[in-house]
């Protein structure tokens, strides 16, 4: 793993490269559960509340939903226990940014969530980690017992009164479960099914009761926050993204790794600057990229350099969706899959139809049979069993997935199938026109894209 040097100072990743990252020694002579002490000694749960909300904060699971609005809806005078709940479920594919953190800073993720416990007014949290996350339960764990044997956690933290218990709790593998409702509904033993909203967790979530759902990286980010307040904070960045984000890079690039960044740099500098991606690997072209995570639509080379109005454009959540789905993508959850030009999209965009259908939860028919159409839709123009016809059917199934579902995976399923026929219909075309040649170059049809898509380095 790679961690990019930053303009400012790195707030979430500055830690792990010291020795013994994950000891509570390290974190706290490096400045650690500083935050806990601050709020405690001085602050009261809405002052703690009121510097998120400064901060501009804004969630990191993808969604970017401000998380100090999100704890204030939070009711105060709700009889029952309040919960925080951290989600580490982490499984979209591309996105491999809270694994490395929890792995190497778990403190931070425990201060993280002492503080946020603390400014909603909850005793008791749970991390909701992917099962496959095997060995970083056991690190949790074992940070989460250091913290308690020395007073940062449990009954009474630092002699306040204030009481903090964290669990974890491994969920059993399944992508859906990373959705808040459906992370609630697992939590309490049930099958993993999204819940309709409203009501929102943070009035109605686990057992009925008032629940605030936050990511590993943004509870995480609440502590920098805090340590240097949330007008500082949200000097980082630009406009309304602010602060720093962690950012998985993976695919055709020569520094695949987990960096931090501060949103005020250019797509064009993260992918080419030796600081962070390192160029196009093997010396080949950008073609295309996902840039937050398999759910958002795919950009053509052209239009992810630039905007369509020809603005160079920037690791920013305004940014990277400025031309909106027809020309534009999403931040998402930090993902950032890089195409090289030997790539094949018809290939890539059957892969993600694959894993949508294989995870659809199949509440819902748009979903439960539209994923499934979508895959074998894709797998016949993959293999040379493609009609022309079959690109607008596709085309009309993925926009009837679009916004008829209970929850956002319906979404996520058709997305990338629209991005994918809007900027590379040509690769579609040619699948089915010459489908023997498809077979035989069994991958990469770069050479066939429109000169436009496939942008030298
Ligand atoms: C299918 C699906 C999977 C999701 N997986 C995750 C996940 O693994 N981690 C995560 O933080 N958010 C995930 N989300 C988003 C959560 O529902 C929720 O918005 C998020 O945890 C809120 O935290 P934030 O406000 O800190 O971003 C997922 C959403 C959907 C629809
Ligand atoms: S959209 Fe898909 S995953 Fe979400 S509730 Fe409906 S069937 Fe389940």
């Amino acid at each position: 793993m790679f961690i990019g040097a930053i303009g400012c100072e790195p707030l979430q990743l500055a830690r792990v490269h010291l020795e013994n990252s994950r000891s509570l020694d390290v974190y706290r002579k490096n400045g650690g559960y500083e935050a806990i002490k601050k709020v405690l000694d001085s602050m009261s749960p809405d002052d703690v509340i009121n510097e998120v909300k400064k901060s501009a904060l804004r969630g990191r699971g993808g969604a970017g939903f401000p998380t100090g609005m999100k704890w204030s809806f939070v009711p105060k005078d709700s009889p029952k226990p309040k919960y925080v709940v951290c989600n580490a479920d982490e499984s979209e594919p591309g996105t491999f940014k809270d694994r490395y953190l929890m792995e190497f800073v778990p403190h931070l993720l425990i201060e993280g969530l002492i503080v946020s416990s603390y400014a909603i007014g909850s005793n008791r949290t749970y991390i909701y980690i992917r099962g496959e996350f095997a060995w970083i339960v056991d690190i949790l764990n074992q940070a989460i017992a250091e913290a308690k044997n020395n007073g940062w956690l449990g009954k009474n933290i630092l002699g306040t009164g204030f009481d903090c218990e964290i669990y974890v709790h491994r969920g059993a593998g399944a992508y859906i479960c990373g959705e808040e409702t459906s992370l609630i509904e697992s939590l309490e033993g049930k099958r993993g099914y999204p819940r309709i909203k409203p009501p929102f967790p943070a009035v109605k979530g686990l057992w009925d009761c008032p629940t605030v759902v936050n990511n590993v990286e943004t509870l995480a980010a609440v502590v920098p926050i805090i340590n240097i307040g949330g007008e500082e904070y949200a000097k980082i960045g630009i406009g309304k993204s602010t602060g720093t984000k962690l950012l998985s890079a993976c695919g055709n690039i020569k520094k695949p790794g987990v960096y931090e960044i501060e949103m005020n740099i250019s797509v064009e500098e993260f992918i080419y600057s030796d600081e962070y991606c390192g160029g196009i690997a093997k010396g080949r072209r950008l073609k295309a990229c996902i840039p937050g995570g398999s759910s958002v639509p795919i950009l053509p080379a052209n239009l992810l350099l630039k905007t369509a109005k020809g603005e160079t454009r920037m690791m920013t959540y305004e940014s990277l969706a400025d031309g909106g789905f027809q020309k534009g993508s999403m931040m998402g959850s930090g993902g950032f899959i890089v195409l090289d030009e030997d790539q094949c999209v018809v290939r890539n965009t059957l892969t993600l139809a694959r894993f949508y259908r294989h995870e659809s939860c199949g509440q819902c028919s748009p979903c439960r049979e539209g994923t499934g159409w979508m895959e074998k839709i894709l797998h016949n123009i993959e293999y040379g069993k493609g009609k022309m016809s079959d690109i607008d059917l596709l085309w009309d199934i993925q926009s009837k997935i679009e916004g008829n579902t209970i929850c956002p995976l319906g979404d996520a399923a058709a997305w990338p199938v629209a991005a994918a026929i809007r900027h590379f219909r040509d690769e579609f075309e040619w699948h089915i026109y010459d489908p023997q040649e498809a077979q035989r170059r069994n991958y990469g049809l770069a050479n066939y894209a429109k000169p436009l898509e496939v942008v030298g380095a």
